[in-house]
């Protein structure tokens, strides 16, 4: 199967399936890790999926049999990353600001653990001891990323152990004898520029002498993919030599070979996700035309909530007049997902496509305003797979307690 599922296809699968629905390209996943494992094919370089963009187990399943770890952002995904199939030691939970419980647990399941605060890890200390090898997510006040919403190693982020703190690090690893294994910075998502990587490394590269059993240096993810006509993509194998360079330059940092991690979401996933929605309404005003579809920020948020662009095209009207739009959803709320867009002539019940929809589309969606969460269906070896069903009416009263 090519590239892209053709308009046809997906045609055929909003006619089968209903709509809104998300459609995910199983071989686009594949193709786009490949990309990976090609580019750094030469170094001691380990992925993990960041598993946050896309959880639908089945997804998780595919992307273990390809032979990538995972990165988790909760204990129930790395529990949910279990349940795929991946071995605790290929699973990574990279915590941010979460109960030391949630750490007892992901040392109880045997999982790679990054702690992203100093009141942690003093737990951690307290627990442990050097008893279980454990990462710290560290701060490199580098700002990043497409948008600020999505920029997480800025001087202002929450995230990580500020690096200006490594002396208050270094006291509590010589207090409890700490092993650390990872020193880990992610600075966002969208990042092109594959200097903001080279310049994580250098920061890195100063710190790693001061941790005697470090094994592993964890760049995070946030690899760009190509949201609008003409846009491109991180480009992986400048990126993979221009990491090797660095190392060149540090010759074993440290004393010892140090593998490098990434933990990359969107670029595994963006792409090989559709989003099918069908056409209630065509308004005509003033202001604009407006087309509303069966959907809303309930079940795509990025438009309203990052900016985000996502390409559109009228499936039904692919040789349609082009025209000007503003695609709206059905909430009662202003959820607009493209504004003043140019579009092949749209009729009511056509079928509008929202490409790379398969990070944090379906995964960021909401029962608000008591609409459904949409199916999701998988496409691998040319067959169409049901994997999550539409909601129906009792999923809304399901954990509600009556009266
Ligand atoms: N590692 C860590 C520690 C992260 O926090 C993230 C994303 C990733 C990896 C993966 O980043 P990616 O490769 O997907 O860019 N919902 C937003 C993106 C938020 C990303 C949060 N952290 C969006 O839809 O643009």
């Amino acid at each position: 199967m090519s590239d892209q599922l053709s308009q046809q296809y997906l045609i055929s699968l909003g006619n089968q399936f209903g709509t809104p629905l998300y459609v995910y390209h199983a071989e686009k996943i594949k193709q786009q890790y490949a990309k990976l494992t090609t580019a750094f094919k030469n170094s001691d370089t380990k992925f993990f999926y960041a598993c946050k963009a896309l959880t639908n187990i089945n997804v998780l399943k595919y992307i273990c049999s390809l032979g990538a770890n995972v990165d988790c952002s909760s204990i129930n995904e790395a529990k949910l990353a279990l349940h795929a199939g991946f071995p605790s030691d290929r699973i990574l939970y990279t915590s941010n600001g979460i109960a030391f419980d949630e750490i007892a647990e992901a040392v109880s399941l045997g999982i790679i653990i990054n702690i992203d605060s100093l009141s942690n890890l003093e737990k951690f200390g307290q627990t442990y001891g050097r008893s279980y090898p454990v990462g710290i997510r560290l701060r490199p006040n580098i700002m990043a990323g497409g948008n600020l919403k999505i920029s997480t190693g800025h001087d202002r982020s929450k995230f990580g152990i500020p690096v200006d703190q490594i002396e208050k690090v270094l006291d509590l690893v010589k207090k409890y004898d700490l092993n650390i294994a990872d020193l880990h910075i992610h600075t966002g998502s969208e990042i092109k520029d594959v200097d903001v990587f080279v310049k994580g490394i250098e920061i890195l590269f100063d710190l790693i002498p001061k941790f005697a059993d470090l094994k592993f240096i964890d760049l995070g993810g946030g690899f760009k993919v190509p949201y609008k006509e003409g846009d491109s993509e991180t480009n992986i194998d400048e990126l993979a030599s221009k990491v090797k360079e660095a190392f060149a330059n540090h010759p074993n940092p440290g004393g010892r070979p140090l593998q490098v991690w990434f933990e990359p979401g969107k670029f595994l996933v963006s792409e090989c996700g559709y989003f099918i929605t069908k056409v209630n309404v065509i308004k005509q005003t003033d202001a604009a035309t407006f087309v509303s579809v069966d959907s809303g920020f309930n079940h795509l948020i990025r438009p309203m909530f990052y900016d985000a662009y996502h390409r559109i095209e009228n499936i039904s009207n692919p040789n349609g007049q082009p025209k000007r739009y503003s695609v709206v959803g059905n909430i009662c709320e202003t959820d607009t997902f493209a504004w003043d867009r140019t579009i092949n002539e749209v009729r009511e019940g056509d079928y509008l496509v929202f490409y790379n929809a398969g990070a944090y589309g379906f995964e960021m969606s909401s029962n608000f305003n008591s609409r459904y969460k949409p199916a999701e269906v998988l496409v691998k070896d040319n067959q169409a797979h049901l994997v999550r069903r539409r909601d129906v009416f009792e999923d809304l009263l399901r954990n509600q307690i009556e009266l």
